[in-house]
């Protein structure tokens, strides 16, 4: 357990040029200087774009679907993030010099600022994006609850910020289409959460090969049926219940929150979707990348 002190709602810091949630910033020499190993598996996604869903499979592809052993733990620590760092818990780099073998590793860094180890050891990493409208609202929600974030000021405030890049791990655009343009060059598969929703299993299907797997047609239904919103909800080990009340207070809005595409329907305002189309029009307009915002 590291010495960190936080008082709730740290500022946010910067490290490498990156907005990054105050206490992070404190163990990130040790983020830095990772050392990767060949059989590491990176799960990489900007916040609120899937994480943990994909977490939850992978981990279950790990252990043959069983069960009894993804309920060894909480997910955050069967699938340890990089760069966490919060007082009076274990810091991710931590947790994970413990791991023997066949780490999953989590990530928000963007692509260039991943420590290098991971690119000298080809590891295989799969990423997770997300459209950009529920990506900023799950994330306002998600800062509201996470008391480890500053104070998100309204939405208006908190979508304005967002479009600036000024929240934790920085620009949403910029990230995706790092990691995006990386994946021709790296041993990199990019998935959508809006794929994932649309059909479960045939995404699933691409991670498994992806790992060098197997798995029979009753496998996958069975993944799907362990995978969904609802059973990860319902699930103590897969819902963030178990985290201390002083990192995340589900009282203010459930880690599992909605789990659909479009739900910025309910959120933006008229003027608010256009000014987004327009950030987003603009920061597209460099790539081939491109994000379906309803089902
Ligand atoms: P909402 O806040 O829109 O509901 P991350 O794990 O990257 O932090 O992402 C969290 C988002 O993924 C939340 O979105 C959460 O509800 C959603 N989510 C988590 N598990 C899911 C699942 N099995 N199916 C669909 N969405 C899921």
């Amino acid at each position: 357990v590291n010495g960190l002190a936080m008082s709730s709602r740290p500022p946010i810091k910067y490290v490498s040029g990156m907005p990054i949630l105050g206490p992070f910033a404190e163990n990130w020499e040790n983020v830095k200087t990772f050392e990767a190993r060949e059989d590491d598996l990176v799960i990489a996604t900007y916040p609120k774009s899937g994480t943990t869903w994909m977490s939850e499979l992978v981990d279950l592809i790990i252990h043959g679907l069983d069960t009894e052993k993804t309920k060894r733990d909480a997910i955050f620590q069967r699938v340890a993030f990089l760069e966490y760092a919060v007082p009076n818990m274990l810091t991710g780099t931590e947790i994970l010099n413990r791991i023997e073998s066949e780490r999953v590793i989590k990530t928000h860094l963007p692509v260039e600022v991943l420590p290098k180890h991971f690119w000298e050891k080809n590891c295989k990493i799969i990423y997770v994006a997300r459209n950009g409208k529920d990506v900023a609202v799950s994330y306002y929600h998600f800062y509201r609850m996470a008391i480890v974030h500053p104070e998100p000021g309204t939405w208006e405030e908190f979508l304005n910020s967002f479009m600036e890049g000024k929240v934790a791990f920085g620009s949403w655009s910029a990230h995706v289409k790092g990691w995006w343009n990386a994946r021709k060059q790296k041993n990199i598969l990019y998935l959508f959460y809006e794929d994932m929703l649309e059909d479960p299993k045939r995404e699933i299907q691409k991670v498994v090969t992806f790992m060098g797997k197997k798995l029979s047609e009753d496998e996958l239904e069975k993944l799907h049926q362990l995978t969904s919103f609802q059973a990860m909800k319902n699930n103590p080990m897969a819902n963030y219940s178990t985290i201390p009340k002083s990192v995340m207070d589900h009282s203010i809005s459930p880690f599992m929150r909605k789990g659909i595409c479009g739900d910025w329907k309910n959120q933006f305002t008229v003027s608010q979707n256009e000014q987004f189309n327009e950030y987003y029009r603009r920061e597209m307009a460099d790539t081939d990348l491109s994000f379906r915002f309803q089902d």
